[in-house]
């Protein structure tokens, strides 16, 4: 089988992608299929040769053509976090051109890159609490005002769309809250002002094989810095992530209901994580986001905790592209 693997992307988190794609690289089955790394820029779609010319892909049908003959795929890989690759619009592009791809579909993909949108869908799902928050559509004169009659410091302030904590900042005083709004304006044009939930911070991996939806080990993530932000995410020791979570048993089954309702509610396909907050005292969960294109880099979660589960990075990997060509 040909896979197109796909990586690059349109936002800042196109670096993050191609380290995604290069740990992948490493760790797919050649045995079963063959392998072409696809790159996507604001400039051009290509796949790189041996000797480093580049082969532009064929936008009508998706091909590239190889020493004069054409290579069409029969899957493809989506690696690409955020735009264009987490957001809806690949997944429509492959749908129209019937090319399978191991991702959630097209409308799941765009709801949930919207975070905003993502949490007024899942707070209906019991057991699972939202912060209070706004989203913001647009920047203009009167938000601040509307920010601060209506919700409570301290506040997280994120580009809506935005990945990687990329035009993320915490506000702890009201003196911050204009240069953290333009910061995520920067990036995005939708912004979401949320309440800081003060608790512990788990992310945890599922996905869906051969009908059966799985629970991967649940992560604590603990950052050295004020939050888990693009540095602390990236840069080797800056955060102790337990896999697995030392957690009740209890919680641990609670956890793994909860994610699963979270994925059969927003419809999700493939392999997607779910970040969310342990609030302290309280002890309920508070939804955070949920990525359908989770990292797979040498400091990404997802792989830690397929080995937790005691899974080689390849069968995984394997059981995704199997799922997508079904
Ligand atoms: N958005 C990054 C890649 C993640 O969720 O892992
Ligand atoms: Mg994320």
């Amino acid at each position: 089988k040909n896979i197109a693997l796909l990586a690059g992307g349109y936002t800042g988190e196109s670096v993050v992608s191609l380290n995604s794609a290069k740990q992948i690289e490493t760790q797919l089955d050649y045995n079963l299929y063959n392998v072409y790394k696809i790159i996507i820029s604001d400039e051009e779609w290509y796949y790189l040769l041996d000797n480093n010319q580049k082969v532009n892909v064929d936008k009508n049908d998706f091909s590239i053509s190889v020493n004069e003959s054409k290579i069409k795929f029969d899957a493809v890989f989506i690696i690409i976090h955020g735009s264009p690759g987490e957001d809806g619009k690949f997944q429509g592009y492959f749908d129209l051109l019937g090319i399978p791809y191991t991702t959630c579909d097209a409308t799941t993909s765009a709801l949930t890159m919207n975070k905003g949108y993502t949490k007024a869908v899942v707070s209906g799902i019991n057991s699972l609490n939202v912060a209070q928050s706004i989203q913001l559509f647009g920047e203009n004169e009167t938000q601040e005002q509307e920010v601060k009659s209506q919700l409570k410091l301290p506040l997280f302030i994120k580009p809506n769309s935005g990945g990687s904590s990329i035009g993320m900042s915490k506000v702890n005083k009201w003196e911050e809250l204009r240069s953290a709004l333009a910061k995520a304006f920067a990036e995005d044009s939708q912004v979401l002002v949320e309440e800081f939930i003060k608790g512990r911070e788990f992310t945890v991996g599922i996905y869906k094989t051969k009908g059966e939806v799985v629970v991967l080990p649940i992560t604590e993530i603990k950052s050295s810095k004020e939050f888990f932000d693009f540095e602390a995410k990236y840069t080797t020791g800056m955060t102790e992530e337990i896999t697995p979570a030392v957690l009740p048993q209890e919680t641990t089954d609670k956890v793994g209901e909860i994610v699963k309702a979270v994925f059969a509610k927003l419809n999700c396909r493939g392999m997607v994580r779910v970040d969310f907050i342990l609030q302290d005292f309280t002890e309920d969960f508070y939804f955070i986001e949920i990525n359908t294109v989770p990292g797979q880099s040498e400091n990404s979660i997802i792989p830690q905790q397929v080995r937790a589960a005691g899974m080689k990075m390849k069968d995984f990997y394997s059981l995704l592209i199997e799922e997508a060509l079904v």
